[in-house]
Formats: C-alpha cells, sequence, structure tokens
C-alpha cells in the first residue's frame, strides 16, 4: 500500500500539518476508531468458553486508552504498583485487574493483597513471600511452558533463557509451599513472548501449559498471555495476524482441554501492542538534511527518547513523509533517518527507501501506540512528547500535555 494515514483516513480530515503545528512536534497522535476496533477483536478471541482479554497496559498507560478499554469490556493487566493505580484512577474495578508480578518487595505485594488484587507470583521465592504475608490467601502462579517466541531474544519471555516464570520441573515446589501456607492457587498464567505473526510457537506453549495446567485441580481461571503480532511492514503489504485462524486453532485445542478437565475455568489473554500499536503515529518535524560520506542522513526531532524500539531493538517502524498536509508518494532516494538526540544509535531507519523529502517536511512514523509513549525518557533533558488523539467524531484533543522544563526540576529537593 502507497499510504496507510490515507488508506485508512487516520486524521480523519484533519490536516496533519494543522495538528502538528497547534500542538508542536515531536506528537503522538491516536486514533480512537482503531484502538475500539483492536479491542473488540481480542475481546472475542475465544467466544466458546468463558473468556476475558485483559489489555496489557504497559504497552500504552494513557488514561484516556484505559477507559476506552474500560468501556470495551476489556480487563487489564498490570506489572506494577504504579500500574495498578492507573487503572483504579480510570475506574476499573479491583476484579477487573490481574497483577501479572515480577521480583516485588513485600509493599508491593501487601498493596495488591490490601486492594483484593489477583495476583501472579513468577517465582518459588515469591510464593513463599506471599504466603508468609498472607497465610490463607488466593493467588496464581506464573508457568514457564517451554516454548518462547518474540521479535528479539530482549522479548522472549518463555523456553531456557528467560528470567520469567517457574519452570516445570518446579511444580511440585508449589504444591508444597501452597500446603505449607494454606493458600490456593487458583490461576496460572504464561506469556511466551511479544509479537508473533505465526501462531505455530504459541500454540505448542498452549499445549504444554495445557498438559501442565492439568496438574491443578481447581483452577478458577487460565491465562495464555499476549503476543499477538500487528504488521509493521504494512507499506510493504505485509498481512495482519491471522485472528480468525488462531482463534479456531486454540479452540480446538480448549475443546480436548476441557474434556479432559472436566470443566471449563475462565481463558484469559493479555495482548497489549495487538491493541494500541496500529492506532497512533508520531508526527515529527524535519529539521536539516545532509550527506556523510556516502549517505543522506534526515534529521528530525523524532529521538530515541520519543521511540526507543528501533534503538533498542532494530524494530522496524514505516514512515511517510507529509509535505504541506499532503502525503508524499513515491520512493526517492534512500535516507538514514535521525533523531535530535547526542548517540550515534539515534535513528529511525537505516538505508531505507523513502518519498522524497525536504527541509520542514513532516515525517509520520506508523504503528507507535505499542511501547511507544510508555518507553519514552528525558534524555538530553528532551521533555517527553505531547499524545492526541483523533477521536471518533472527528474532533482532535489533547489527551496528555507535553512534559516541560518545570516539571524536570520539580523532582529536585529546594
Ligand atoms: N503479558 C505479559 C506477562 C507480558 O510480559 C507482556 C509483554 C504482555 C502480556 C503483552 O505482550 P504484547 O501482547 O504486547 O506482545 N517493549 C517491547 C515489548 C515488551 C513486552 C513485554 N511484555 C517492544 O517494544 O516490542
Amino acid at each position: 500500500m502507497e499510504s496507510y494515514i490515507e488508506s485508512v483516513d487516520f486524521f480523519k480530515g484533519n490536516n496533519p500539518e494543522e495538528i502538528a503545528q497547534k500542538y508542536g512536534t515531536p506528537l503522538y497522535v491516536y486514533n480512537e476508531d482503531i484502538i475500539r476496533d483492536r479491542m473488540r477483536k481480542v475481546a472475542n478471541v475465544i467466544t466458546k468458553y468463558p473468556y476475558r482479554a485483559n489489555y496489557s497496559i504497559k504497552a500504552n498507560s494513557n488514561m484516556s486508552i484505559l477507559k476506552m478499554a474500560l468501556e470495551e469490556g476489556v480487563n487489564c493487566d498490570a506489572m506494577s504498583e504504579g500500574e495498578i493505580k492507573m487503572l483504579l484512577k480510570a475506574g476499573f474495578p479491583t476484579e477487573q485487574i490481574f497483577f501479572v508480578s515480577n521480583n516485588i518487595d513485600a509493599k508491593e505485594m501487601q498493596f495488591a493483597i490490601d486492594n483484593d488484587i489477583m495476583i501472579s507470583l513468577d517465582s518459588l521465592d515469591q510464593l513463599r513471600l506471599f504466603g508468609s504475608i498472607n497465610r490463607g490467601g488466593k493467588c496464581a502462579v506464573r508457568l514457564n511452558p517451554g516454548v518462547g517466541a518474540g521479535h528479539h531474544e530482549k522479548v522472549v519471555t518463555a523456553g531456557k533463557k528467560t528470567k520469567f516464570a517457574i519452570q516445570e520441573d518446579d511444580v511440585d515446589e508449589i504444591f508444597a509451599i501452597a500446603k505449607e501456607y494454606d493458600l490456593t492457587i487458583c490461576g496460572i498464567n504464561q506469556h511466551v513472548g511479544s509479537l508473533f505473526m505465526d501462531p505455530a510457537p504459541f500454540l505448542a506453549a498452549v499445549d504444554n501449559f495445557l498438559r501442565l495446567a492439568k496438574r491443578f485441580p481447581d483452577l478458577e481461571f487460565i491465562d495464555f498471555g499476549g503476543g499477538y503480532g500487528i504488521p509493521y511492514h504494512k507499506l510493504n503489504d505485509e498481512k495482519d495476524f491471522d485472528m480468525k485462524g488462531f482463534s479456531e486453532e486454540l479452540t480446538k485445542k480448549l475443546d480436548k482441554f476441557v474434556e479432559e478437565y472436566g470443566k471449563a475455568p475462565l481463558f484469559k489473554s493479555e495482548p497489549g501492542r495487538f491493541c494500541v500499536a496500529e492506532g497512533s503515529v508520531i508526527l515529527g518535524r524535519v529539521n536539516a538534511i545532509k550527506n556523510n560520506a556516502d549517505k543522506t542522513y534526515v534529521g528530525t526531532d523524532v529521538g530515541m527518547n520519543v521511540l526507543v524500539r528501533p534503538s533498542m531493538y532494530d524494530s522496524w517502524h514505516d514512515i511517510e513523509i507529509i509535505s504541506n498536509g499532503k502525503v508524499v508518494k513515491g520512493q526517492d532516494k534512500e535516507v538514514t533517518v535521525a533523531g535530535n538526540i547526542c548517540e550515534s544509535g539515534d535513528l529511525l531507519c537505516k538505508d531505507r527507501m523513502l518519498a522524497k523529502v525536504t527541509d520542514n517536511d513532516l515525517i509520520c512514523v506508523l504503528d507507535t501506540g505499542a511501547y511507544g509513549y510508555s518507553m519514552c525518557y528525558p534524555y538530553n533533558c528532551r521533555m517527553r512528547p505531547a499524545e492526541v488523539l483523533v477521536c471518533s467524531d472527528g474532533s482532535v484533543k489533547l489527551i496528555r500535555r507535553r512534559e516541560t522544563f518545570e516539571d524536570l526540576v520539580s523532582y529536585f529537593p529546594e
């Protein structure tokens, strides 16, 4: 496809140049329709059995997006006390929050217990700690299904090389600890990793996970984790994740499990990226173009502090060029797009064919809704950007103001 933003009318008739001028750049721009559509899709992955999707808010915890999840009937998973507090503030009832914890201290655990939030423990030590502060309590455990998947080794969270979850060999010890502290293990969860387009490894993990599940006789829920991919190469016609085919394959596995287990617990999943990635772009300004040796560098204000994924994982994000409010079509020449941060690795893409770009144009970086703003940081004292939402009715509203210098200095004691 030549232009994603045109094909979905991302700005809903608004002129991106006007949006950029009004709110400044770099700017995260979200599209409400797309986010709600993806949330509805994940809410229906399993229809035959009791099922709930938990939106994984580490992907994006903007309050307006959390409220959309609440309205769309999607539950949420949280990774920290901060994420739990964000969900409570958005209006989520405690029973709709699942705390998938990792290496937390007794204070953070106590916070979840005091707020009646279901918690998953991901090591024997953490399960013991939970037992010692909440004897007779109820919790879930995170199991390693033995198979991992993901777009980069840094986001694979199961298999042999990961800090996460309890390995199969230790399952007997889970029961011993539960007995010692009179705990009820009412749920199990897994997460194979982030971003798979081919569901095969995930489904293999499901087989192992459900085999382990049978060792737990009284499960109220089984949570398969997240990881559903999105087409980051959409300008090259990469296809969407086949949610329908995936859901059919998964349901077949559940049929077999439910028959053998004798009942259907509540099934859950934890998609983050799928819900929000495609519902956001970043608008950035082209401030300089130059040739260094044999490369052309397009210098912009979208630094690695605004979007860290390309420099952290070598991730690909499609880029469109907007000149005077109009998308520039075609391919002009190979360029490297850089940000304004003092790091040689501060590159959004390397040696990529882009449309003709000139000073003062806008770059529009696609698929930035997941792990975009949530991983921003004020390196070089560059403030975190603003976020705006293109609402379903076509209006544009600010959903997070730009960070200011005063915000940064407010952390220092007088
Ligand atoms: N559940 C658990 C326990 C997780 O650890 C994660 C992601 C998810 C659910 C959601 O996964 P998703 O559906 O979004 O793939 N920063 C990386 C991704 C890190 C994912 C961490 N865990 C990136 O930008 O690709």
